[in-house]
């Protein structure tokens, strides 16, 4: 399945939005240095919203949540309870193989449209 979410102007650097790819609820982030990526939104937990939780940049050394950040990697939290995810991967902090479903996300021709990996499910 692949569609379109928007305009790419309509997603700036930093920044998120809620979409749906079909039926499933999706983040799609746009993180500071311009890179596209797209994750369920539904928490693991409870199944809170992540387009309503916050986006962060980890800065080396220092703490992200309750973590100390070694990879500068771009981190939603989620506003519900505060489970933390990696944005690139969909991985939670605390565990790396608990993983939110992903979805292959570019710009293409000024739009930025998603796409299903092949595994996804809401
Ligand atoms: S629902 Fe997300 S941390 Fe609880």
């Amino acid at each position: 399945m692949r569609q379109v979410i928007c305009n790419a102007a309509d997603l700036p650097a930093g920044e998120m939005l809620a979409a749906n790819l079909g039926p499933m609820p999706i983040v799609v982030v746009r993180t500071e240095d311009g890179q596209l990526y797209g994750v369920l939104d539904k928490c693991l937990h409870m199944g809170g919203r992540l387009s309503k939780g916050r986006l962060q940049r980890a800065v080396d050394g220092r703490e992200c949540g309750e973590y100390h950040e070694e990879s500068g990697r771009f981190v939603l939290k989620c506003p519900w309870h505060g489970y933390e995810y990696d944005v690139r991967t969909g991985a939670t902090l605390f565990d790396e193989s608990r993983r939110l479903t992903t979805f292959a996300v570019r710009e293409e021709n000024g739009q930025i449209v998603a796409e299903t990996n092949g595994r996804a499910s809401a």
